[in-house]
């Protein structure tokens, strides 16, 4: 794929990623995001045939709860890891912060609905500067979110901070098309198939050649297990999943052993 500019029929463009400032490149995520809230969760679920939903489930069922008790779902959107979360670990409370206000309005609602108000709550916040003391999770997870922050050693630093020591972070990331299987079926694909149903159902459809933009420039997988390295995190593992699409990343805080079992 290219490095041009994402373009959109009805006249809204942004540009590349590779080709802005770290200031331009947080202003366009947060326009968008506040731009697509309405029809999120239904593209999100039809573009990846609902395996996006099968991807935070194979997450949440690794993670362990033994001190705090307490999830913090980083970028958290509509609250879909929260709400799974919420849902697998029944004796834990989950926290969910997001720097967008309507899709933090789409989440709550979906919180209330579910009866989970008492276990989820969420927070208008920034990723780069978490507004919780040290070692107050158990677990951190974010689910598609780290794409879209482009200090992303940052980010990855200060969830490492509010971990507990033997905490565990879960990142689910989109691969970039660099693989035989990514380049013959999934890049024509995010090219040419998701522009078309994201002009047909989004008031925003650039958003999504964003979407598309931002996963291509995504680091490929042994670059970001290298920059999990670099923010502290140990017993570093990944999971590739539905033929490499996604991948799940994992890393320990702290000198203490990996909790597991
Ligand atoms: C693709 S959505 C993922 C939402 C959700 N985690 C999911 O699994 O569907 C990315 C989210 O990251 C949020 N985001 C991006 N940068 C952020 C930052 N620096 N701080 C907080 N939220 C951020 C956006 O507002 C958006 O809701």
């Amino acid at each position: 794929m290219d490095t041009e500019p994402t373009k959109e029929a009805n006249g809204k463009n942004y540009p590349s990623v590779t080709g802005i400032g770290r200031d331009e490149h947080v202003g366009m995520v947060r326009e968008i995001f506040a731009t697509i809230t309405g029809r999120y969760d239904f593209l999100n679920h039809l573009l990846s045939l609902r395996r996006d939903i099968a991807w935070r489930r194979f997450a949440v069922r690794r993670m362990r709860f033994f001190s705090t008790f307490r999830l913090l779902d980083v970028a958290t959107g509509t609250a879909d890891l929260a709400i799974e979360a919420a849902k697998g670990h029944p004796g834990v409370h989950v926290m969910g912060i997001d720097f967008a206000p309507e899709m933090l309005a789409v989440g709550q609602r979906k919180i209330t609905e579910r009866g989970l108000a008492e276990r989820i709550r969420l927070l208008q916040a920034d990723a780069m500067t978490l507004p919780f003391p040290d070692g107050s999770f158990d677990a951190v997870g974010i689910a598609f979110g780290i794409r879209n922050m482009p200090d992303r050693l940052r980010a990855l630093r200060e969830m490492r901070r509010v971990l507990v020591p033997g905490g565990r972070l879960f990142v689910l990331e989109m691969n970039s098309p660099r693989s035989r299987l990514w380049r013959g079926f999934f890049a024509p694909y995010l090219n040419r198939i998701l522009p078309v149903i994201a002009r047909l159902f989004s008031r925003n459809p650039a958003a999504y050649l964003y979407l598309v933009d931002s996963i291509t420039h995504f680091p490929a997988p042994p670059a970001f297990l290298a920059l999990m390295e670099e923010a502290g995190f140990g017993n570093r593992e990944r999971y590739s999943l539905t033929f490499g699409i996604t991948s799940l990343y994992i890393g320990s805080a702290g000198d203490n052993e990996e909790k597991t079992g």
